[in-house]
């Protein structure tokens, strides 16, 4: 028996209906129903802000950066450093040298690995990453471990299969862990890390530590100066911006003491036939000509944002995730949600990954789709974190600031009709 609804809706909600305006995709008909974006942890929606500064970009002053000495290329090369600055303001970077703009978050996990990775880990050093990463920041690992002979080591979830044990974090740590690269938000469990404690711990055994902020830059305030990190990662397509671009941030003593990844234009000092010398960061790892547009329109993001205040955003962000939640588990005791509870010490975030017994998680987004809502299924790029589920897949509704409570509770009714109709089709209940 569903258990009754949260009441009243809490009023910190209505920013989601206020700043709908903003995002003109969300006002359209899918399927012939109003469309109901819930695949916000894969890729935000753009306001109107963001979509100007590109098209600005295109019709008022596109040209090649840090080249020309032409006007346009001028105010091209002022607004992509810009955009730079801006990024660095929203997570309280120090200098916008500390911020590297590339293709997106996988690109500069990959440029940790390929640069500060190929110099420092040795055969038999340790790397600890979480049962719970992205592919993103598995792949890249693993691809050095094959290379060098570095040992990986896996931070397993707490018994209750909710978030990162830090027990046994803390266990792995040895003189040997040369790096600590962990998911700050999980993007299916929504579990938060203790970013702090992680720091506090890798720093005891002089070890580097990298966070996965893809799924904590959009929602909730990030500082480069308090987190405690060498390097974070982002992808602006999850934080309002367009897609094809992103940000490395890292402690500026720390880029300067990385070789290049990629050479080329941009991000040399003087070339001569055999050898080159080399920019220093940030455009040391900038090589060719960047994704100009996309990354003025990151900055235009990361501004907007900022005026619309990440503490906003998260106390937004935190009771439409509790709502959202909260409905889920009431559909039915066959509704499995994944990750901890919203009153957990850490919070979750506002996504919900879960599973109906008895159903395919494709069927049911399948189903959701035809009533207008879109919500992801699959494994969200986190196949190992689904074995240690015990499931191949989740279906998953993430929500960010222009959703609403209205939109949750179509959700909700469009998944109890998916799941009655599958238990028709079947005659009976699964
Ligand atoms: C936690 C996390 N890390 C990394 C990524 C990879 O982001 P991108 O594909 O933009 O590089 C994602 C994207 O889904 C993510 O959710």
């Amino acid at each position: 028996m569903a258990s009754p609804l949260p009441t009243p809706v809490p009023a910190q909600l209505a920013l989601g209906a206020a700043l709908r305006a903003e995002f003109p995709i969300l006002d359209q008909k899918v399927n012939g129903l109003p469309l109901v974006y819930l695949d916000n942890a894969a890729t935000s929606q753009k306001p109107r802000a963001v979509l100007d500064a590109l098209s600005r970009c295109y019709t008022e002053y596109n040209a090649n950066v840090h080249r020309g000495v032409h006007a346009l290329s001028a105010k091209a090369t002022n607004e992509y450093e810009e955009a730079r600055a801006k990024v660095a303001a929203f997570i309280g970077a120090s200098t916008s040298r500390e911020v590297v703009i590339v293709r997106n978050a996988t690109e500069g996990i990959n440029l940790v690995s390929n640069t500060w990775g190929a110099a420092n880990i040795k055969q038999g050093d340790e790397i600890i990453l979480s049962v719970a990463e992205h592919h993103a920041n598995l792949v890249p690992w693993q691809l050095l471990a094959a290379r060098t002979g570095a040992v990986l080591r896996h931070v397993r979830l707490t018994p209750d299969k909710s978030q990162l044990d830090m027990d046994h974090f803390r266990s792995l740590l040895s003189p040997r862990t040369r790096l600590v690269s962990l998911v700050h938000v999980s993007n299916v469990l929504g579990c938060v890390l203790d970013t702090a404690y992680v720091a506090e711990q890798a720093r005891r055994v002089g070890a580097k530590l990298l966070l996965d902020c893809c799924q904590s830059v959009p929602h909730m305030p990030v500082d480069v100066c308090s987190l405690g990190a060498d390097w974070i990662v982002a992808s602006s397509h999850k934080f309002c911006g367009p897609s094809g671009v992103g940000f490395l941030w890292g402690r500026y003593d720390v880029l300067e003491s990385m070789e290049p990844w990629m050479g080329g234009g941009e991000m040399i000092a003087d070339v001569f036939l055999d050898q080159s010398t080399y920019a220093p960061p940030p455009m040391r790892f900038e090589a060719g000509t960047p994704a100009i547009a996309e990354a003025i329109g990151m900055g235009a993001a990361a501004e907007w944002l900022q005026q619309l205040g990440m503490d906003r955003v998260h106390a937004f962000e935190e009771e439409i995730g509790t709502y959202l939640y909260e409905r889920l588990v009431a559909v039915s005791p066959r509704v499995t949600v994944y990750g901890p509870r919203p009153g957990a010490p850490r919070g979750r975030a506002s996504l919900a990954a879960f599973n109906v017994e008895g159903l395919h998680a494709t069927d049911v987004s399948t189903l959701l789709d035809m009533a207008g809502v879109a919500v992801r299924s699959g494994h969200h790029c986190a196949q190992p974190l689904h074995r240690e589920l015990g499931v191949p897949a989740s279906a998953r509704a993430s929500a960010y600031i222009y959703n609403t409570a209205a939109e949750i509770d179509t959700f909700i009714e469009a998944l109890k009709d998916t799941i009655k109709f599958f238990d028709d089709a079947h005659g009976g209940v699964a």
